[in-house]
């Protein structure tokens, strides 16, 4: 919150170059690189931090970042925004459970083939978690049939250990139903720990939604609320590597503030626009 007396986060001027060189500081000291995020966005990020440092310019904050490595981590972590929810956009998991679902199990079962799920910039986990629960509520006979995977990918390490920890505010559950939650989530202190069967069925790992290249076939790619934090040509490049992983008939989620950009386009018809589902052609 903003305190009377101390510069409002947005009143900080962070110019062009200073960025330029805290943008070097992450480079060099965590392999970072913020090249790909818009500059407004990183600008208003780093700014945020700047105050809670009590920082009034960008140079002192550059040699607090040469000094401090934890500085250094919590900016990584600010930059890299981790906001989620279970269930985000509840009727976007009503879409993937009346139609997705019931047509990538049915092309599996007629492609005698497993069906692979992956959650893009998965923050806590919320997002792949509310998938696998999702399908223990209404797919079990499926899931006897049909191998599952599920895997979660983010930038930031310490998200990844959160997620695979699975210990969540009870802010983050208000989309979760009273009975499922019962079922799946018991308390832990002031937190809610998501149950071992739920945890077991996703795999986390650190990596860059841009360098999708190892990556192999996926029927069901997520990526809510990641893209828009990206410049118009890294989300055309994020979009062709996810077009690459998936085959046609595939399935493409975005958030609902997020689009289809560029040539991709092309590969893509609209399952449901209103939740921004998309099928490969
Ligand atoms: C706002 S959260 C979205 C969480 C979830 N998908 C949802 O919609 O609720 C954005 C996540 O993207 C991750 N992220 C940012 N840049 C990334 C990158 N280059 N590669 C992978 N994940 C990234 C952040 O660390 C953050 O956890």
């Amino acid at each position: 919150m903003h305190t009377a007396g101390q510069p409002h986060p947005e009143a900080l001027e962070i110019s062009d170059e200073e960025l330029a060189e805290i943008a070097l500081i992450l480079e060099m000291s965590r392999s970072f690189s913020i090249s790909a995020y818009k500059d407004k966005c990183m600008k208003r990020r780093v700014a945020i931090r700047m105050r809670s440092c009590q920082c009034h310019d960008a140079a002192g904050y550059c040699s607090l970042l040469r000094q401090n490595g934890h500085e250094l981590d919590l900016l990584q972590k600010t930059l890299t925004i981790h906001v989620s929810q279970f269930f985000r956009n509840p009727a976007t998991f009503e879409k993937l459970r009346t139609e997705v679902f019931p047509y990538l199990f049915a092309n599996a079962a007629a492609d005698n083939t497993d069906l692979r799920i992956l959650s893009l910039g998965c923050a806590g986990g919320e997002e792949p978690y509310s998938l696998a629960i999702l399908l223990r509520e209404h797919f079990s006979p499926q899931l006897e049939q049909t191998r599952v995977t599920i895997c979660a990918l983010d930038i930031d390490q310490e998200t990844i250990l959160a997620a695979r920890k699975a210990e969540f505010n009870p802010e983050r559950l208000k989309e979760v139903p009273d009975d499922v939650r019962r079922r799946y989530f018991r308390p832990q202190g002031a937190r809610m720990q998501l149950s071992a069967a739920i945890r077991e069925m996703v795999t986390f790992n650190r990596g860059d939604v841009t360098a999708l290249g190892s990556f192999q076939r996926h029927d069901l790619v997520l990526c809510r609320n990641t893209l828009i934090y990206f410049n118009r040509p890294d989300q055309e490049r994020i979009l062709n590597g996810i077009t690459q992983i998936l085959p046609p008939g595939g399935i493409l989620v975005l958030g609902k503030s997020e689009t289809l950009v560029g040539d991709v386009r092309r590969s893509f018809s609209a399952l449901c626009p209103l939740e921004r589902i998309y099928r490969r052609i």
